[in-house]
């Protein structure tokens, strides 16, 4: 369904497109940077730029599409996500978070509260380094935070689905449309990622990736980099695999290839061959266009190889953490379709090598929104309008519950 949907909107964008270029199409080639489109550059007007253009005319019309809606948001006070804690919290505004509603979900997470300014805990936490990275925002705030209580998920996988006979507010990471489940900014921020070689005690102190990658990112030049596309990762979903037999068709365009995970056993686990090695973030800046797949739950590279300042492949649009919606397909990353072939995965691939400059300045937006609107500061600011927002919703007064332990620096 999801599909057809898609196809149809295309075909209708393709109708306006052709009707804009008759009358406009001077200003359109202006707007969009169209270089490569043959009305804008009689020099490249030979055969293949006409067969080409044909064919990416869709990409064309998508990208100018996205421009001509894309509002800049106000970057003060983390208002560029602002939206998405509203729209997390809409459904409990009318009735407000009641102690039946916390009950209902009591078991889905970890309970926390927060009397007198002081942070309370379940002694026991599912993934303790999880609870220790999103106890190390809440720490900060507590002079800001009124009292409150709320159960906390570490799991990456949302907990009240639309589907299931019960309802409640439990804070997660990441959701899909299906889930009520309210978005807190990750644990993995500060520690408790996955740990990988490079990363042994887990992906963490997003401070210190920021910094690094994004000097990085400024420091290598877009032409010096390799034109090829990259990814490593282990297969959580075989989404990937489309991608990792292009590689291997096709070594010189696509260089992308299975890691181990941890349930590991035999090749058969990365798709027939042997596992390769896990690649440092700071590696994956090398090349021009980078994958990015969902994996559990949403990704955790995101916002890392965004900083590269290479271009990224944004695979699949469930899956999404708070700053999603702030990123915009054809302005900070390309899109692809989780269910995208071979081939149309390599006539995106295609077109983006033929139009340079237009994705050079999609790999720019996308370094640029993550550069500046996801600072620490940014996740801690996030966290606070959150947890005020939400303690404003609650319809009673909590009062402190003995058996949990005060958790402090
Ligand atoms: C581009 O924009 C300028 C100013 O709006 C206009 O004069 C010019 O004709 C446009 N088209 C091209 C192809 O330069
Ligand atoms: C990278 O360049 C941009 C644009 O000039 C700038 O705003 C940003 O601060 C730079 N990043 C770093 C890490 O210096």
């Amino acid at each position: 369904m999801a599909i057809i949907k898609c196809f149809i909107k295309i075909v209708i964008n393709i109708h306006i497109f052709h009707l804009l270029t008759l009358k406009t199409s001077a200003n359109l080639c202006n707007q969009s940077n169209l270089d490569q489109n043959q009305e804008c550059n009689s020099e490249k007007n030979n055969k293949y730029s006409k067969e080409a253009n044909t064919k990416y005319l869709q990409y064309f019309n998508l990208i100018y599409d996205a421009k001509r809606n894309y509002k800049v948001c106000n970057m003060n006070r983390c208002n560029c996500h602002t939206p998405v804690l509203l729209q997390d919290l809409k459904i409990f505004k009318e009735k407000g978070i009641s102690e039946n509603l916390i009950q209902n979900v009591k078991t889905k997470g970890t309970k926390y509260q927060i009397i007198n300014h002081k942070l309370y805990r379940e002694p026991n936490c599912l993934f303790p380094s999880r609870c220790s990275g999103i106890e190390h925002f809440i720490l900060e705030l507590l002079t800001d935070l009124p009292d409150m209580e709320f159960i906390v998920n570490t799991r990456d996988w949302p907990q009240v689905s639309r589907r299931h006979g019960f309802f409640g507010p439990v804070f997660s990471f990441s959701k899909t449309d299906e889930f009520y489940d309210i978005m807190y900014p990750a644990w993995a921020f500060w520690e408790g990622g996955p740990a990988i070689s490079q990363y042994p005690t887990g992906i963490g102190r997003w401070d210190n990736h920021r910094q690094k990658l994004g000097k990085l990112g400024n420091a290598t030049k877009w032409e010096d980099k390799i034109p090829k596309v990259f990814f490593r990762g282990s297969r959580t979903c075989s989404e990937r695999d489309s991608l990792v037999l292009l590689s291997r068709e096709d070594p010189e365009l696509v260089d992308a290839q299975y890691t181990k995970n941890q349930a590991w056993k035999s090749d058969v686990d990365t798709l027939y061959a042997p596992p390769a090695k896990e690649v440092s973030f700071e590696d994956h800046c090398k090349y021009k266009y980078l994958f990015n797949y969902r994996g559990v739950a949403a990704s955790f590279r995101f916002k890392h190889i965004l900083l590269c300042k290479s271009v990224v492949f944004h695979v699949g649009d469930d899956w999404r953490e708070f700053f999603y919606a702030a990123l915009k397909p054809w302005i900070h990353y390309i899109p692809v379709d989780a269910k995208a072939t071979k081939e149309q995965i390599r006539e995106l691939i295609e077109f983006s090598i033929n139009n340079d400059d237009m994705v050079k300045e999609i790999a720019e937006n996308g370094y640029n929104m993550i550069w500046n609107n996801l600072r620490m500061r940014d996740i801690s600011c996030y966290w606070k309008k959150l947890l005020k927002k939400y303690a404003g919703l609650m319809t009673y007064k909590p009062i402190i519950d003995e058996t949990l332990i005060e958790i402090r620096k």
